[in-house]
């Protein structure tokens, strides 16, 4: 029988919820499966600032250092907002992305066909969109050292950050993100803003000196803003965008509307080695926490990824993602992918029926 060790970041708001279902789905895919979970449960984020005093206590690096996989939920809050920088939330979340050295942050954005109503693009616009994002996650504005407060010579109190990319960081991601191409549709569109940030300037140079490499891909560059528009114009155009930390954090919000909701878009964070990091795109969605009204799709297929990239149980993955289609196939929606005649249920009550799914081995319409 396999094994595998898991670190569960359950988080804050909605992340606990969110994270229990996923736990339960990759319990019983696992006992399906001829697998072995060992989950350990870490206090990040708030719930650890609230615990111990700091947002990413030692022990829950170590441990995710030391698992075979890490799942995260979400974290931050209305609690936390005010905080010094080095005592937020999202403090400790850089900590554990800088920690485990997961540079490439994969976030696939697909339009369902049992979806399609969700998305609030016209369904001829929305169906058929299969977009992966390719994001740099552990350089750039994020993590540029320049960076601070002051007060310059009027005697106005300023803020200022840095974006700094040096070329091995550039080539990593392109590395990741060609290859990615290779493998889908063999597009390539990098995202960028070239013509006005040096930073963005030296991105493009590096890329292109890649593609030589890819002959097979065919590459495209697009500015940011552009980039922002065309995703909503006509985004079946895409295949694989690779960008920077910032634009891709923005853009993959941009592009989970476009598949019904936030609250469906998976990710997966891998380095070079060592464990890799899982999490939905979503937030802790302060609005909705408590209630049993999150969708936990979005890290139930986090878990699939983890799995499939993770772990490279490509069958469990499968199984994971068929249940998730199968659930939706017999019409159960949560209240941010509702539309009218379907069955509205609340978290708990979503996670139950992927079980079910899982049980089944229904195949999938
Ligand atoms: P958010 O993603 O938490 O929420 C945005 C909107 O989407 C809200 O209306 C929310 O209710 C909805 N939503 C999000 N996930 C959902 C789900 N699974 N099901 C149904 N609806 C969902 O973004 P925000 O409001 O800008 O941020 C809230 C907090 O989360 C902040 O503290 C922010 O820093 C943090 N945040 C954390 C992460 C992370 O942990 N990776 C990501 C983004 C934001
Ligand atoms: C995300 C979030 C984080 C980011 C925040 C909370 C630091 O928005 O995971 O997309 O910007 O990376
Ligand atoms: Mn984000």
């Amino acid at each position: 029988k396999k094994r595998y060790s898991i670190t569960l970041l359950p988080g804050d708001g909605i992340g606990p919820e969110v994270v229990s279902v996923a736990r339960n789905v990759l319990k019983l895919t696992g006992s399906l499966e001829g697998i072995e979970f060992s989950f350990q449960e870490m206090p990040m984020g708030g719930a650890a600032l609230d615990l111990v005093g700091v947002p990413l206590p030692d022990e829950t690096l170590s441990a995710a250092r030391q698992a075979d996989a890490v799942l995260l939920g979400a974290i931050g809050g209305y609690k936390w907002d005010n905080n010094e920088k080095h005592l937020k939330p999202e403090t400790g979340l850089l900590q554990i992305r800088a920690g485990l050295n997961v540079f490439a942050n994969l976030r696939p954005a697909v339009v369902l066909p049992q979806l399609v109503d969700a998305s609030t693009l016209k369904r001829e616009v929305a169906e058929g969109v299969d977009i992966m994002v390719v994001r740099e996650l552990t350089g750039g504005i994020y993590f540029g050292k320049q960076r601070g407060f002051g007060t310059n010579e009027d005697g106005h109190e300023f803020g200022y950050n840095t974006e700094v990319y040096a070329a091995n960081e550039v080539d990593r991601i392109a590395r990741v993100a060609f290859e990615t191409a290779r493998k889908r549709r063999g597009k390539l569109c990098s995202v960028d803003k070239a013509n006005v940030l040096e930073a963005s300037m030296l991105w493009r140079k590096r890329v292109i000196a890649m593609a030589a490499e890819y002959p097979d891909v065919e590459l495209s560059h697009m500015y940011v803003d552009n980039a922002a528009m065309q995703l909503v114009r006509n985004p079946k155009q895409f295949d694989t965008i690779v960008t920077n930390n910032m634009f891709g954090d923005i853009l993959s919000d941009e592009a989970s509307m476009i598949t019904g909701s936030i609250g469906m878009l998976p990710s997966a964070s891998l380095g070079a080695s060592g464990p890799g990091l899982f999490e939905p795109i979503h937030g802790s969605a302060p609005d909705i926490a408590g209630q049993d009204k999150a969708n936990p799709l979005a890290t139930v297929l986090s878990a699939a990824l983890l799995l499939k990239y993770g772990l490279g149980e490509e069958n469990a993955a499968k199984r994971v993602e068929n249940a998730v289609l199968n659930t939706l196939n017999k019409g159960f929606r949560t209240g941010d992918i509702y539309s009218a005649g379907a069955k509205l249920v609340g978290c708990k009550e979503m996670g139950e029926e992927v079980l079910k799914s899982l049980d089944s081995q229904v195949p999938a319409a």
